[in-house]
């Protein structure tokens, strides 16, 4: 099977590459830019591509890479930083440009290059940048430019070395796909022999040698993430899995006897833990997100190894999937394989960030680098049904971080029926597919209303709907104000406590999705 290797230096699209790569049926694996003879060694690539990253190239502990990478004769795309230390390093000079370049950018190419090959020419290409390439090193021509860069892309075909000062992974960028495919397939030779069901076969072989012999416990929430994990060890280990559902207390209206129904009479170890007290009693008083996250990856790990020494298991499996990892700070450290470089922490996900330090288990995190509807695609070849398959995601912390501040389970109850009206009407209008993630969040605001004739003093309810792709950035979505009146009017009729409704239109980012 024919590899790519990519290097890391600590870009926040880093994985969205790799998830391309895998789009276009080509195998590849991340690696941190100082590991990269390792990565040569062991993937024996057809060609490599360097990410972009935060430094400068010339400041002080700025990654570098070992320049003989750049004399394999293998083909090397280098993107934004992995870019401009191509140039320096063939003897190139790099300076900042001034004034940065940020955005969507109007870009002319040279579509007689191998990478621009049916691109077409002007088009938009998403810049993130400062410094530049000033002077390239010999041997090289400039193959695209803005206004601001003469040297947006770069190449010295002899040689296969090529550079991007744009971002081609994110969607932004028109055609970014087709300029990472026509790297793969016109300059590196790739013939598209890899395919998700590999992963598949790779992942359960992984397992199945890290494990041995031994038990497992998997934290099942009822997702999707959890569920194709559970599916995937299941093929791995058999009935050495013993699937955990630990009922905290903080789930959607009937959503615990759902689970229950749907997981128990499969051909599966299956446990249902109520822990609504233990999980209350210690979120009392608490009011800060991240602390509140803590606690119940901390409450989660706690009843984790008590099943598992009960059962005498001694790894501890989770559906973690790569944006949690991303967005919880996460590195190449915790749960093993090549994760790249750190990135910075946005919430620490529950089954990430709130692990603690020593934890008795060992974990296994079989989709650990892929995104939602990767997963998805793993679920179905997997043969896991529809409805749980395409589930809206919901949280590890639950209805924790959609009440904001303060917990209590009267706020809960409040929370649950509210949510359970906004969803019944979306699925109702059939909004259910188009909408990617749907809730309610209710906040610690009371405002005035008048109810009959009586003076009203209640709870502020925010909506959210939003469409994403991978939920790593998300529009927010244009639902019809009859369905919003109608949800409204329910709401407010229906479930007592609330009386004012709004509906949150922004965008992640800046926003992101959860409230908390
Ligand atoms: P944010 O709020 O970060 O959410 O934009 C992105 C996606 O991740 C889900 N989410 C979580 N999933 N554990 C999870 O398993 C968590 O702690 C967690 N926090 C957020 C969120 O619902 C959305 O789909």
């Amino acid at each position: 099977m024919q590899s790519i290797l990519i290097l890391d230096f600590g870009g926040q699209y880093s994985h969205l590459i790799a998830r391309r790569v895998r789009e276009f049926s080509v195998y590849c694996e991340i690696f941190p830019c100082q590991k990269a003879a390792e990565g040569v060694d062991r993937l024996k690539p057809v060609g490599i591509i360097l990410t972009g990253g935060p430094a400068s190239v010339y400041e002080k502990g700025a990654p570098v890479l070992d320049k003989n990478v750049f004399t394999l004769g293998i083909p090397i795309l280098g993107i934004c930083y992995g870019g401009q230390l191509m140039a320096e390093a063939c003897g190139g000079k790099v300076a900042s440009a001034g004034k940065s370049e940020y955005g969507k950018t109007e870009t002319e190419f040279v579509t007689d290059s191998a990478l621009f090959q049916d691109v077409q020419s002007p088009g938009v290409t998403w810049m993130s940048h400062t410094d530049s390439v000033a002077n390239l090193p010999a041997g090289f021509l400039s193959v695209a430019r803005t206004v601001n860069c003469a040297n947006a892309a770069f190449e010295n075909a002899a040689k296969k070395l090529y550079a991007l000062q744009f971002h081609p992974e994110v969607t932004h960028t028109q055609n970014g796909g087709l300029i990472l495919k026509n790297f793969l397939y016109n300059v590196c030779g790739c013939t598209g022999d890899w395919a998700m069901g590999d992963y598949i076969e790779q992942a359960v072989r992984d397992c199945a040698e890290r494990i041995g012999d031994g038990k497992v416990v998997l934290g099942l929430s009822g997702g999707v993430d959890s569920s194709v994990a559970a599916a995937l060890l299941a093929r791995a280990v058999g009935k050495r899995l013993t699937c955990i559902f630990v009922d905290h207390g903080l789930m959607r209206k009937n959503e615990g006897d759902e689970i229950e129904a749907a997981f128990k009479n499969r051909d599966l170890n299956f446990i249902r833990i109520d822990a609504e007290k233990r999980f209350l009693t210690r979120l009392d008083g608490v009011t800060d997100p991240e602390s509140k996250r803590k606690i119940i990856g901390e409450e989660f790990v706690a009843v984790f190894e008590e099943e598992a020494k009960k059962i005498g298991a001694k790894f501890l499996a989770q559906g973690t999937i790569y944006p949690d990892v991303i967005e919880s700070g996460g590195g190449a450290k915790k749960g093993g394989g090549h994760g790249g470089n750190k990135a910075d922490t946005i919430k620490s996900h529950h089954n990430v960030g709130g692990l603690p330090e020593r934890l008795g288990l060992t974990l296994v995190e079989p989709l650990r680098l892929l995104f939602k509807d990767e997963v998805r695609k793993i679920g179905f070849l997997l043969g896991l049904p529809e409805e749980l398959v395409m589930r809206q995601p919901f949280p590890g912390p639950g209805l924790a971080i959609r009440v904001v501040g303060e917990i209590t389970r009267e706020k809960l109850d409040i929370l649950r029926e509210a949510d359970a009206v906004f969803c019944g009407e979306i699925k109702r209008a059939g909004l259910d597919r188009d909408i990617h993630q749907y809730f309610a969040v209710l906040t610690p605001v009371k405002s005035v209303g008048v109810m009959g004739d009586h003076r009203t003093y209640d709870y502020l309810l925010a909506l959210r709907g939003v469409v994403t792709g991978d939920f790593m950035t998300a529009d927010f979505a244009r639902i019809p104000y009859d369905i919003l009146a109608a949800a409204s009017s329910r709401i407010v009729n229906e479930v007592r406590g609330v009386n004012r409704i709004v509906y949150d239109i922004t965008t992640k980012p800046p926003s992101t999705i959860e409230w908390e």
